[in-house]
């Protein structure tokens, strides 16, 4: 039986049109979820949509529109960048969404039965575009405007009625788990953050609203509009059906396997979701990673600075696989990372363009003009050649490691590192040398290399999944074979056709275009 995996991405708020933060994230959460459905696991991945929040009826008034139009509208462009950006989403979620009200009132109902909510009166710091309450000392004044230290959003004084979550009661159960379970929030650095935060002593939390109308009603007091984090958060279990715990998704997939989220947004995830759930009697997720920041020429993003780098302009230029292997091969996943066109261009020409690409082409091209254009199989490997096939099949334990672990950087670089071997491997071996010699060398060789490229577009697939099916197409390959035990296997090629056509992988960027 194949094992369940759940991941999931933060849901964006359809304030304004998707950026390549928005993609960044998808991206990374994608490329988990294909790695894991080819290691073999059954895997449901959900992104979506958070809709509900001062921050979004504002913006709708703005526009003059009602919220749920604007949302309506709004969300469609992120459902359809999930195909620009080619993601497998098995689900697409918005908190407007029947499915998700029922689920929401359960954990509101659930959390009031356990004697966890009370009402009382909220005076402090709020920020609307964070959707965010911040202690005094978390604001500081620039240029008369009290903004959030920590995010740098403008904060306002609220005086309101509100329910509160007692999330001071749940202080030493987060500490016993996040110690028992050293891995919950990965990377440490991010752990260590939220548990300095934590054993600095936790307030209990507002988690209602009276001062717009633009959400979920508490139950019994319409009054009241549950906090919109309490609403988003509970999306990664509406999706499961929840509150129908005996159903089979909810069975399958709870808890969730792994939540990618930008670091902005640990204290939501990695403090308050487990603080409810434990509230609520349920299971916690097994991780939250919180990877970094997406710079632009070492600036953080923004209109005013004019360095906005849109993922769509860039997907049209070059296409989708260049930038998801961009991203992720130049942006350290746990750090804050720069990225500009120069090093965009670099990257694609470099990796893509001149290695992998170049790898596959030349290789191609000898075989359809030395071997009828057919793979050929010889019996007769050398030490070299073997060493050079058992080295990618030796690695795969430590593979999937790196991938369980979110440490997606290691994962190309060793993964590169045989794409570079195996190009050196075909310059030493001289095939061309061979041809008329020794015709069963050549294929030997010729089938060593078309080896490699085979289990390096394997591992590369959940990268540049475009791309890498071309190639084991061309090599006569199915959807099916796209599967890490298909690296395991011995022969796996059809000596008896010819190869398909294979047009240009990666152009190069030259500095004009
Ligand atoms: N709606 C909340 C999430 C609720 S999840 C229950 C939210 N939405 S968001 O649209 O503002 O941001 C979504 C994600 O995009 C966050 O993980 C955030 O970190 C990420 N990014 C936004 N800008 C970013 C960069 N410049 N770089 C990398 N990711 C950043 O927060």
């Amino acid at each position: 039986m194949s094992k369940n995996f759940y991941i999931t991405t933060p849901i964006y708020y359809p304030s304004g049109k998707p950026h390549m933060g928005h993609a960044y994230s998808s991206i990374v959460a994608d490329i988990f979820a294909r790695f894991k459905r080819i290691e073999g696991s059954n895997v449901l991945f959900l992104t979506g949509t958070d809709e509900h929040g001062q921050k979004i009826q504002k913006e709708a008034q703005k526009k003059n529109k009602d919220p749920k139009i604007f949302c309506d509208e709004l969300s469609e462009k992120f459902r359809s960048l999930t195909k620009i950006l080619n993601l497998t989403n098995n689900d697409f979620i918005r908190t407007t969404e029947d499915r998700h009200f029922k689920a929401v009132n359960e954990i509101w109902n659930r959390l009031t039965k356990s004697g966890d909510i009370y009402l009382d009166k909220y005076s402090g710091w709020y920020s609307v575009s964070d959707e965010a309450y911040y202690d005094t000392d978390e604001i500081e004044e620039v240029n008369g405007k009290k903004i959030s230290k920590i995010s740098g959003s403008p904060v306002e004084w609220v005086e309101e009625e509100s329910y509160f979550f007692k999330l001071s009661a749940w202080q030493k159960k987060l500490l016993e788990y996040y110690n028992s379970n050293k891995e919950f929030i990965l990377p440490v650095s991010r752990k260590n953050e939220v548990i300095k935060f934590v054993e600095k002593g936790l307030k209990d939390l507002s988690i209602s609203r009276t001062s717009f109308s633009w959400g979920i009603p508490v139950p019994n007091n319409s009054k009241h509009i549950i906090y919109v984090w309490l609403d988003a958060l509970t999306n990664y279990l509406s999706a499961l059906n929840f509150p129908d715990i005996n159903n089979d998704k909810y069975k399958s997939f709870w808890p969730a396997d792994v939540h990618i989220i930008g670091k902005d947004i640990l204290r939501f995830h990695a403090i308050y979701w487990p603080a409810f759930l434990l509230a609520a009697n349920l299971p916690l997720p097994k991780r939250v990673f919180g990877h970094g920041w997406i710079l632009s020429d070492e600036k953080k993003m923004s209109k005013s600075l004019g360095n906005i780098l849109d993922p769509l302009e860039i997907i049209n230029k070059y296409g989708i696989d260049q930038l998801r292997y961009y991203l992720v091969k130049e942006v350290s996943l746990g750090n804050d990372g720069s990225i500009s066109m120069e090093n965009l261009k670099n990257c694609i020409n470099n990796d893509l363009a001149n290695n992998y690409g170049n790898l596959c082409q030349r290789v191609f091209s000898f075989i359809k003009k030395n071997c009828n254009n057919k793979i050929p199989f010889s019996k007769n490997l050398m030490k070299n050649d073997l060493n050079l096939i058992n080295n990618i099949k030796k690695k795969i334990p430590e593979l999937i490691k790196l991938i369980d672990k979110q440490n997606l950087n290691e994962y190309i670089k060793l993964v590169v590192s045989f794409s570079f071997e195996a190009n050196k491997y075909f310059n030493d071996s001289e095939p061309w040398s061979f041809k008329k010699k020794d015709p069963d060398r050549m294929n030997a060789v010729l089938f060593t290399i078309s080896e490699q490229i085979k289990n390096i577009s394997i591992l590369l697939n959940p990268i540049i999944p475009i791309s890498t099916k071309k190639v084991l197409e061309a090599m006569n390959l199915n959807e099916k074979d796209i599967s890490i035990d298909t690296i395991k296997k011995e022969n796996v090629f059809d000596n008896t056709k010819e190869l398909k056509m294979l047009d240009i992988l990666f152009r190069k960027i030259d500095d004009d275009n």
